[in-house]
């Protein structure tokens, strides 16, 4: 059976996705492979995916196992046969392709960041609100909340195992823009990405922070910096055609890399024949924060920390207990119960592969152990367990609005060299 065709039995929804290159091929493989994993009373059809270019988005369809392809996303929210719009697209079109799907009726999987900034996340959350009260479903795509290691990490947390949080630490380190030759793509854009490694990798931690603590980051100090100011232009079709990936194809490079070219880079300067356009946004952020709880947060988002590929890292600190956790081993929880006799106390690794353990009950034998594509598997039966059940879905756009304050907060404090800056609630 093709995955384009529903079980029988299951009640059908139509899935049409924007976007097919990184995310479009994680999310694909979610959608794939979500029905033939977890027992859903409901079951998404592959309808069809979009993109710009007629030729690419076929080939696309064909090789991600989608039934048909188009090139203009409202004619994809427009088909009777996409009951769900799932927006794998850089940050410029999220809060238009969003808000017209959900106006349309359809139920929306949007990409993370939410927006390019506030304003956008909030006529997004607002146009959530009201589809809400017509029983329709949106979800930003946080997906670190669904390492099953991370889903444990807060049940623990809210289970009280930690006691009162005192700590909440966490990096996002990754290395793909160390070579000043790395081209201008269009993360380097503050029109096209809204900012660089602080919506693209600070949004992560900013959500798995509020999301493991279980309250909302109240104000910050940040420091923001940009070491490379000016990038080579790129040939958005030479990119495309897939003649530049920093690592691993469509992917790009881990959560950043290519994927799509420049368009619209402001030009700068001609050396050696190569031009040369300014990048406009951050390449790294550092800063603090504040819970209403009285527990201290730390944050670190950067695209040059040589050797680090895609290094998600955490620890809790709890007047009880600790909890640490590495992206890199995401199989693996650590935790030290501080209530135990301090002679034998100590942090112990907790091997995330139990039928117990969140989504792993659908999964392999104990030891059998996850990885990265999981997660979209997961976020996927969580969105469709929301529309089938009118669970509220979490993280809601709402949620999504909440992380994209505190980057605007972010922005201001370092723009203030650092001075603290509260967020509205
Ligand atoms: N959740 C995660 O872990 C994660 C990882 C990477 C990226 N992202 C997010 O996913 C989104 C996409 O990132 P990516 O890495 O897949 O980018 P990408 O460059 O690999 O792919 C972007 C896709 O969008 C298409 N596109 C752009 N504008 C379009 C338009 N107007 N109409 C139709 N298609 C259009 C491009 O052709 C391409 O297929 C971004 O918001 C990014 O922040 C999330």
């Amino acid at each position: 059976m093709r995955e384009t065709e529903p079980e029988a039995g299951k009640r059908p929804l139509g899935v049409g996705m924007v976007g097919y290159a990184f995310m479009g091929a994680a999310h694909s493989q979610g959608w794939r492979t979500v029905g033939r994993v977890f027992d859903l009373p409901v079951e998404p059809v592959l309808s069809a995916v979009c993109g710009r270019d007629g030729g690419a988005v076929r080939a696309a369809a064909d090789r991600l196992g989608w039934a048909a392809a188009e090139t203009d996303w409202r004619a994809l929210i427009a088909r009777d046969d996409v009951d769900i719009v799932d927006i794998c697209t850089p940050g410029d079109s999220h809060a238009e392709i969003a808000v017209a799907a959900l106006e349309a009726g359809k139920h929306v999987l949007c990409e993370k960041p939410l927006a390019n900034n506030v304003e956008e996340a909030e006529a997004m959350a607002e146009a959530a609100g009201r589809a809400r009260a017509r029983g329709q479903v949106a979800m930003v795509g946080f997906n670190y909340r669904r390492v099953p290691a991370l889903a444990l990490a807060r049940r623990m947390v809210a289970e009280g195992r930690l006691g009162a949080l005192r700590h909440v630490r966490l990096t996002y380190l990754q290395d793909w823009l160390v070579d000043p030759e790395f081209p201008l793509t269009w993360r380097l854009l503050k029109e096209r990405a809204g900012s660089g490694a602080l919506g693209d990798l600070g949004a992560h931690i900013v959500d798995l922070a509020q999301y493991l603590a279980g309250e909302r980051v109240a104000g910050v100090s940040a420091l923001t910096e940009t070491f490379v100011r000016e990038r080579p232009l790129v040939d958005e079709a030479a990119v495309a055609s897939g003649g530049l990936a920093a690592a691993g194809g469509a992917a790009g490079g881990a959560e950043g890399g290519a994927g799509v070219g420049v368009e619209g880079g402001s030009a700068g300067g001609i050396a050696g024949g190569t031009r040369f356009g300014a990048v406009t946004v951050d390449d790294a952020a550092v800063f603090t924060g504040r819970f209403p709880s009285g527990a201290l947060a730390s944050f670190e988002a950067t695209r040059f920390a040589t050797g680090r590929k895609n290094a998600l890292r955490l620890e809790l600190n709890g007047a009880d207990g600790s909890l640490a956790f590495d992206l890199e081993r995401l199989n693996e929880l650590s935790f030290h119960d501080h209530t135990e006799p301090a002679a034998s106390a100590g942090f112990r690794r907790i091997l995330v592969t139990e039928p117990d353990h969140p989504y792993l009950e659908a999964w392999w034998p104990p030891g059998h152990g996850l990885g990265y594509e999981h997660t979209f598997v997961h976020q996927a039966r969580d969105l469709l367990h929301a529309i089938a059940t009118g669970a509220e879905v979490k993280p809601s756009f709402a949620d999504g609005l909440s992380v994209q304050r505190v980057l605007a907060a972010v922005e201001e404090s370092a723009a203030k060299n650092s001075v603290y800056t509260q967020i509205p609630a």
